[in-house]
């Protein structure tokens, strides 16, 4: 059983990948511009890669995974806008269910439904997005304070987290406008996230019949600031949530597999 594991930027699992090739095992194979790192993390055999930003580019990343090594599973973790009130920065966002807001070929086919598979909604694993919801928990009582200085937790007014489980809403659009935020909501009134890559995973791994699950950190409201936040959140903080909400995913993992054998 190998994990597959994605990000769209280096900076959200910088720290995972050093771990990995630092092992004498691990290995790195090039395949269509991109490395994928094979080893083994807290445990778990895992595959790395960086799939970089888009539907197009998660989608062939996530068919290399299943095809090429075999994974079992695969997770993405990275940032997301918050679109729901709610969704501050600093939050998580564990989907259970993933949608295209850039898909639309009316008349043919009604707004949002993936042409031809006649799915609209991606619902995820729902054993597999518990085991993240228990990471992420873990991660905000034990590590965040640890990891995260005070004052980049004061900067990000990161001091008390939530975690949220519903619709993510995926397109190839950096969602940066009060307009789009309104258009987004009245639309998908429910989504409360929005990114660029995971219902496309979610698609692949629904047409290959491989659990998926997408974890997304807020770092962002996707409104006229959100370049300014993004890149302040990036660069700050993502891969510390990324890559402490993963270990903890993976040793609990490891855990549970242990007690059963
Ligand atoms: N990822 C992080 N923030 C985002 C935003 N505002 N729009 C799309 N993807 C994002």
């Amino acid at each position: 059983m190998t994990i597959g594991i994605m990000a769209a930027i280096h900076d959200e699992i910088a720290e995972l990948i050093e771990a990995i090739t630092q092992q004498d095992k691990s290995q790195t194979h090039h395949i269509g511009m991109r490395d994928y790192y094979v080893g083994e993390l807290e445990g778990q055999a895992c595959v790395l890669v960086l799939a970089r930003m888009g539907k197009v580019a998660a989608s062939a990343t996530a068919v290399s995974l299943i095809r090429e090594f075999g994974v079992s599973e695969i997770l993405f973790s990275g940032l997301a806008g918050g679109l729901a009130e709610h969704v501050q920065v600093g939050d998580v966002v564990v989907a259970d269910r993933l949608i295209q807001h850039d898909m639309d070929a009316r008349p043919f086919f009604p707004q949002h439904e993936i042409p031809l598979l006649g799915v609209t909604e991606f619902v995820v694993s729902q054993s597999l997005r518990e085991e993240l919801q228990t990471a992420t928990r873990g991660f905000f009582k034990h590590d965040l304070a640890k990891k995260i200085s005070a004052e980049k937790l004061a900067q990000f007014g990161l001091t008390k987290p939530d975690l949220h489980v519903g619709m993510i809403a995926s397109g190839d659009q950096f969602i940066g406008s009060e307009t789009e935020v309104a258009r987004l909501r009245k639309t998908l009134p429910t989504a409360l996230a929005v990114e660029m890559e995971g219902a496309a995973v979610a698609q692949i791994c629904h047409e290959h019949a491989v659990p998926c699950a997408i974890l997304r950190t807020i770092s962002d409201r996707a409104d006229s600031e959100a370049h300014i936040d993004f890149n302040q959140f990036l660069v700050g903080v993502a891969s510390h949530y990324s890559c402490g909400i993963m270990r903890r995913f993976l040793a609990n993992r490891t855990r549970v597999n242990n007690s059963l054998a």
